[in-house]
């Protein structure tokens, strides 16, 4: 593609349409895959990791399967996250964008919840994030030598910002994932990569499905926001959209709140 006409797309769209990679987590549900569907509306190349083998058919649209890869991946697992990469490697070296949105909810309060519950939120949420973001550097920065600046993208929570009742592992997860956003951001961005992370309220995934009534511990979902409804799972893909997107080339370090205000209106 021309210089010109390379240009013209990024002006057009806000960025380069069908020649772009990208390495969704958790693509299998909820956001990560409304992510992977977008993207792939979108003409992006994706390689879609999940804990969970991914039913492509069910999915995906026939004319967008031939442009997934799909990976059986543990994020939390350097080993498996390292298969996936080097596998990855066989195809591209080089990636634009990395959307991590593996992650998990186990409820209880800090005093009753067990070691391998405590110990597996942060495995996903804070380890698994930070795994895959460290293999994906050297693809990242590749791309970003060619075609400009890289992402990397976490999926945070209001939580990390006002901490719930009955989800206290969960929220400091979210926190500290926070910090590796903002430490990441400040290591990466003169590399041509932007790291950058949203932060949802309660949004209609299964996720909530995968609560255990007996260990709930006093945790009360968000619910509606002051806008009257739950967040959808496009809600979250949209910001994620614009951190994607050259609208938001001077944005990094950023931990984007995407709650209509529910966390302000808690009382
Ligand atoms: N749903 C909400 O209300 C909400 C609110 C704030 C933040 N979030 C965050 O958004 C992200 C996505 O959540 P969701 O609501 O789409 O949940 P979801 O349960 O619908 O999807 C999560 C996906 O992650 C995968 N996954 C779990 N553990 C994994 C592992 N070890 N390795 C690889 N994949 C793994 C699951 O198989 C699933 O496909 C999570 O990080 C979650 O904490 C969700």
């Amino acid at each position: 593609m021309s210089g010109q006409r390379r240009t013209a797309l990024h002006t057009l769209y806000g960025y380069t349409l069908n020649t772009k990679s990208a390495v969704v987590t958790g693509a299998g549900s909820g956001i990560g895959k409304e992510c992977l569907q977008t993207l792939l509306a979108e003409g992006w190349n994706v390689f879609a990791l999940d804990i969970s083998e991914i039913d492509r058919d069910r999915l995906l649209a026939a004319d967008y399967a031939a442009k997934c890869t799909s990976l059986q991946c543990d994020v939390s697992d350097s080993s498996s996250v390292e298969r996936a990469f080097r596998h990855i490697g066989t195809q591209t070296e080089k990636l634009n964008a990395l959307i991590c949105c593996a992650g998990i909810l186990r409820t209880g309060s800090l005093e009753s919840m067990t070691t391998e519950a405590f110990d597996a939120v942060f495995s996903v949420n804070v380890r698994g994030s930070w795994l895959c973001a460290r293999i994906g550097i050297p693809f990242l920065e590749r791309a970003a030598q060619e075609s400009g600046p890289s992402r990397i993208i976490f999926v945070s929570s209001t939580a990390a910002l006002r901490p719930k009742v009955g989800a206290g592992a969960y929220s400091a997860s979210k926190a500290a994932l926070g910090n590796l956003t903002r430490s990441f951001a400040a290591e990466l961005a003169s590399r041509g990569i932007l790291v950058n992370a949203v932060a949802p309220g309660a949004v209609d995934t299964p996720l909530w499905g995968t609560l255990d009534p007996a260990s709930v511990g006093g945790y009360k979902p968000g619910g509606l926001s002051p806008i009257g409804r739950m967040a959808n799972p496009s809600d979250i893909v949209a910001v994620i959209k614009f951190l994607l997107s050259s609208n938001s080339d001077y944005v990094a370090g950023a931990i984007i709140p995407v709650d209509a205000a529910t966390s302000a209106a808690r009382a």
